[in-house]
């Protein structure tokens, strides 16, 4: 059985395929593909978009979606999260979509079920799905010609779930991924560049991506004031310029601390159309794990 923990999970055949198939939904029409089928939804730790696009995308394509609230689950009562999962395998659905803040628990976890786990973000690992709809906004922007292009992450790259998948997964596209940040979030790479400041390479670069810093994963207090990482890390008009380059973040995007409220307006930000990708891409997810053979 086919799960998805991580990017490579997927060879890039079956990525070129699952793109195709969800440039397919973009008239965002329901349909009856996964009529009768049942989708749990394991969120244990918040979200607004991923977990919205899968119920979303599972309810397009006809399934119901079981979203445990596990603030009124038997969690609280002691059970392990195997036990936790067993149980709702034991209620034969037809996928389970996982957040945890453990880096490696889906992936545990896909051990001990009978149908497709589908990683939904795990600690500071992995957000397979994330980096699809990040890849496919950027094919649709470039008309699928990715090979020798580059892209910038901005900021907290060594706490991040995106920027781990997105480093592996780009690349096998024909990307050059760089690295922007301070030295506390300098990711430990001999792989990919890394940068102090963004005019360092903005003359170079076709995508910045910037990131929100994980302030939830850090065990000391790295800067007085997120004014202080703003004022060298923000995503402004000034650093911009007039350059034809493309503007992403995988959300929730704190204002003028990430990006500035000028360039969330600006026709360059793909931040809202990542989103609805993201839902086009979850579509194809769920629908292959689903009804693989
Ligand atoms: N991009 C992302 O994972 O957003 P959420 O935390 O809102 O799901």
């Amino acid at each position: 059985m086919q799960h998805l923990i991580k990017t490579s999970d997927f060879t890039k055949e079956e990525i070129l395929e699952l793109f195709e198939d969800a440039k397919n939904y973009k008239d965002m029409k329901s349909n009856k593909i996964l009529e009768g089928k049942i989708i749990v939804n394991l969120f244990f730790e918040n979200s607004t978009r991923t977990r919205s696009a899968f119920e979303t995308a599972a309810k397009r394509l006809g399934a119901e979606v079981i979203s445990l609230d596990l603030g009124t689950s038997s969690r609280s009562k002691g059970e392990t999260i195997f036990d936790t999962v067993a149980n709702i395998n034991a209620t034969k659905p037809d996928a389970i979509i996982i957040r945890h803040e453990d880096s490696g628990a889906p992936e545990a976890l896909s051990s001990c079920v009978d149908c497709p786990i589908i990683n939904a973000g795990d600690g500071s690992h992995a957000h397979p799905t994330q980096a699809l709809l990040d890849l496919f906004t950027i094919m649709e922007h470039f008309q699928g010609n990715t090979e020798g292009k580059k892209i910038a992450i901005v900021g907290d790259a060594k706490n991040s779930r995106v920027a781990g998948s997105n480093k592996k997964l780009l690349p096998r596209f024909g990307m050059e991924v760089v690295f922007v940040a301070p030295d506390c979030f300098k990711y430990e790479s001999t792989t990919h560049k890394q940068y102090d400041n963004l005019n360092e390479i903005i003359d170079e670069v076709d995508v910045v991506m910037s990131l929100r810093t994980q302030l939830e994963r850090h065990n000391e207090i790295y800067f007085s004031s997120p004014y202080e990482y703003a004022k060298d890390y923000c995503i402004t008009k000034d650093v911009f310029g007039d350059r034809d380059i493309l503007l992403m973040h995988p959300g929730p995007v704190n204002r003028n601390i990430d990006i500035s409220d000028e360039m969330l307006e600006d026709k360059r930000n793909k931040v809202l159309e990542q989103v609805t990708n993201g839902v086009l891409v979850r579509m194809a997810i769920l629908k292959k794990l689903i009804l693989q053979k």
